[in-house]
């Protein structure tokens, strides 16, 4: 078997950490892969840099593009910075030169942009290609829901894999030591992701779970508001443990309700169930701009761009998506914690409301 070729589709903040393991595995594991250029997608943006010039620390900003910026200093000031990406990692602003030729693809971008980015793929990439998703997200459509490696897979023709788990990019970035699960399709593909990404830092373990991996990552985002609120209230670590546990439990019953085996240890013994649940409500983006919300009274489009610097908040996305799904199967009030969250975050409802009748 010939070596796999990575490219990596996304390039935001976990995107980015994700190409700096990566980056490196392919070189360690060159008998595997091929080590000399790893493609990374980037959507691409003019950014402005700041630049002092001594002696006189004159400050100047000076325009460049997000591509030559990674390509030449080998950083992603703008998603992920301080944290050096090895320099196989090539930044690449055209989606199908970057997936040129390869045969193992990464996906990760924040699931508004999936589609767009499939219509520009479907019929593009080799037909001997795997790919897996990092994107925590779900695609609904009226009663229908499918977990996105699932739609890469259906509309690209490749088998999907997918990846998740308590996994704070920042942290992955400068190596904490941290877990995620990959739910794989066929044992071999999960070894190779597995040799792609694991380092002594980043534990990857292997679970024959795609969908359960998947609706963990979309549905703990939801939780993770959640969290949020009872943060903005000053409700304290009580409130947030049952908001954990609830979600959980909530987590499990729709995936159980709604999808065909999925494995009850990928919420209770894997990185991306509880773990991640747990991370999520500690740190996560979500959890901040929820907080934020309840002190700010400022919707969540105008928290986004304040504090997220082009990072983008999947949670409550998340929830309107499971909201509209769970609607047309007539099984909102079996979900009760989802619903409050959907309805604090897009209908008015007072944030207080949040624990009545959880
Ligand atoms: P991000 O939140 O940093 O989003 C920014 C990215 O979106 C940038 O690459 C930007 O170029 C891109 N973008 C902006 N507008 C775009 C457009 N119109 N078209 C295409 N791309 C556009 O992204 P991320 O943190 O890499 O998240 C990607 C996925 O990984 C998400 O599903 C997220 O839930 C998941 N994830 C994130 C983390 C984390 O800690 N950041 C951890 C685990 C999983
Ligand atoms: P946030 O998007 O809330 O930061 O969560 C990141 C994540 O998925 C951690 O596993």
């Amino acid at each position: 078997m010939g070596k796999e070729r990575v490219a990596i589709i996304g390039s935001g903040n976990w995107g980015s950490a994700i190409a700096k393991l990566a980056g490196n595995n392919v070189k360690k594991h060159s008998d595997a892969f091929d080590d000399s250029r790893v493609p990374m997608w980037v959507f691409e943006e003019d950014l402005d840099i700041r630049v002092d010039l001594p002696p006189f620390a004159l400050v100047q900003y000076e325009g460049r593009k997000l591509t030559e910026i990674i390509n030449t200093d080998h950083e992603n000031k703008k998603y992920l910075p301080d944290v050096r990406l090895s320099e196989n990692i090539v930044a690449v602003p055209d989606l199908l030169e970057a997936v040129k030729g390869a045969t193992a693809l990464v996906f990760v971008m924040p699931h508004q942009f999936l589609n767009k980015c499939l219509d520009q793929l479907e019929g593009k990439v080799e037909k001997n290609a795997k790919a897996i998703s990092l994107i925590k997200g779900v695609g609904v459509e009226g009663s229908d829901i499918h977990v996105f490696a699932d739609v890469i897979q259906d509309r690209l023709g490749i088998s999907t894999s997918a990846l998740s788990g308590a996994n704070i990019a920042n942290e992955v970035a400068i190596d904490r030591f941290s877990e995620t699960t990959v739910g794989y399709r066929t044992e071999e593909e999960g070894q190779m992701w597995q040799k792609l990404f694991q380092t002594p830092h980043f534990k990857v373990q292997l679970i024959d779970d795609v969908a359960g991996v998947s609706l963990c990552g979309a549905l703990k985002n939801i939780v993770a508001v959640a969290a949020g609120f009872i943060d903005g209230l000053e409700y304290g670590n009580n409130s947030k443990a049952a908001i954990m546990r609830i979600g959980l439990l909530e987590m499990k019953h729709f995936c159980q309700e709604f999808f065909d085996d999925v494995k009850e240890e990928s919420f209770l013994q894997e990185s991306a169930g509880v773990a991640d649940v747990i991370t999520s409500c500690l740190g996560g983006r979500n959890r901040k701009c929820a907080e934020a919300f309840v002190k700010q009274k400022k919707p969540f489009d105008e928290l986004e761009r304040d504090m997220l610097n082009g990072q983008k908040l999947q949670g409550i996305h998340t929830a309107k998506d499971v909201h509209i799904f769970l609607k047309a199967r007539d099984r909102l009030g079996a979900y009760p914690l989802f619903d409050k969250v959907y309805h604090i975050s897009w209908e008015g409802l007072p944030v207080e409301k949040l624990t009545e009748g959880l």
